[in-house]
């Protein structure tokens, strides 16, 4: 992989880098939270024509924290500039949700801005560019840029659900007072909208007895199946409803660990959720860009297999399915 050639800077592009989540992201990128802490990186920054100032800003400000990784900054509102060379690109520009907003509400506005993305991506990019798409709706918005990027392999396209992994790690951590890093393997299931299956069957907690199962050790399925469930799926809204902004640390921090676990792999035993291209899997029609469990070596995820599914969840994971299915038919009808 790309990775390996040394110690050459790798070209990340970020766009919406004037945003909330761009604020937050950018300087974790720089300090090597996403490629590593000894690969330099050189940072292209997109916004739109009415943020270049704010956006001059932040490059002021990441040349200021004098950052040793930092081989290169570029802010501008040019997409061919920003585009050209690119070997990673953290795709966060767009309109976020804002109170009251089902993610349908802000589908026109982001799915336009995605397929011509998706254009010069496709044109000025590195061939092996590697995309994570962060903006809402974030499945279909990487269901678009996969389809108007054909040049892309559909591998390299990918959507953040790892905030919801992560949530979901979070909430078994707190229910069972333990720590967030002795648990692993929960699962996200489908889009990232209130739709998701935050699936915790397969998860196990490191205990000084050893390893054991989440659900042995919670021992309520009432609240796994319900609160949990529900507080992973709406833990967006409640963010919004209490910032009066969209979640935007969590969503960086996120970022980084998507595309860090991508390009330099998963640890042994343990998957992680993304939002990737359905081979068909567990039943989900091929094609739809929808969260599954995976392992990653060698800057490529495979689809964790042969996980038994059982009643309740099939039908979690269907529900959700059908909404991307309609999402892609409403995206389409959008561009039309
Ligand atoms: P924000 O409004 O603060 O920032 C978005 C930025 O994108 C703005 O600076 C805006 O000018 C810019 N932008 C708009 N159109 C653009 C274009 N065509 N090209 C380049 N930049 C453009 O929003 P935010 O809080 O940073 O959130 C960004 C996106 O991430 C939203 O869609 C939000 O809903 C989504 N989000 C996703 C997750 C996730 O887990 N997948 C989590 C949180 C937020
Ligand atoms: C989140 O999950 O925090 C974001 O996607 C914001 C939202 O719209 O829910």
């Amino acid at each position: 992989s790309f990775l390996d050639v040394g110690k050459d800077p790798v070209t990340v592009l970020v766009t919406g880098a004037a945003g909330q989540i761009g604020y937050a992201l950018v300087p974790m990128i720089a300090r090597g939270e996403m490629l590593g802490p000894d690969q330099p990186v050189i940072i292209h920054m997109l916004d739109i024509e009415a943020a270049a100032d704010s956006l001059n800003g932040v490059k002021m400000e990441l040349i200021d924290a004098a950052l040793p990784l930092l081989k290169g900054v570029v802010a501008t509102t040019d997409v061919v500039e920003a585009c050209s060379g690119v070997e990673v690109a953290v795709m966060v520009g767009g309109f976020p949700r804002k109170e009251g907003m089902e993610r349908k509400d802000v589908m026109s506005k982001n799915v336009s801005i995605y397929k011509a993305h998706a254009a010069a991506l496709g044109q000025h990019a590195a061939p092996h560019c590697k995309v994570l798409v962060v903006a809402n709706p974030a499945n279909t918005n990487a269901l678009i840029l996969k389809e108007f990027a054909p040049s892309i392999p559909e591998k390299n396209i990918t959507c953040l659900t790892r905030l919801d992994h992560n949530r979901a790690l979070g909430q078994i951590s707190e229910k069972l007072d333990a720590d967030v890093s002795d648990v692993k393997n929960v699962i996200v299931w489908g889009n990232h909208s209130s739709s998701q299956y935050p699936d915790a069957t397969h998860a196990t907690v490191n205990t000084v007895a050893g390893e054991k199962s989440a659900r042995e050790l919670i021992a309520d399925d009432k609240w796994l199946k319900g609160e949990f469930v529900a507080r992973v799926q709406e833990r967006g809204a409640v963010i919004i409803k209490a910032r009066k902004m969209s979640s935007a640390l969590s969503a960086a921090s996120a970022a980084c660990d998507h595309m860090r676990d991508w390009l330099l792999g998963t640890p042994k035993g343990s998957w992680v959720s993304m939002g990737v291209c359905s081979d068909g899997s567990y039943g989900i029609p091929a094609g739809l860009v929808y969260s599954f469990p995976v392992t990653c070596h060698n800057g490529q995820w495979s689809i964790v297999k042969g996980l038994k599914i059982d009643e309740f969840s099939r039908e979690k994971m269907d529900i959700s399915a059908k909404e991307l299915m309609e999402e892609k038919t409403l995206a389409y009808s959008c561009l039309n």
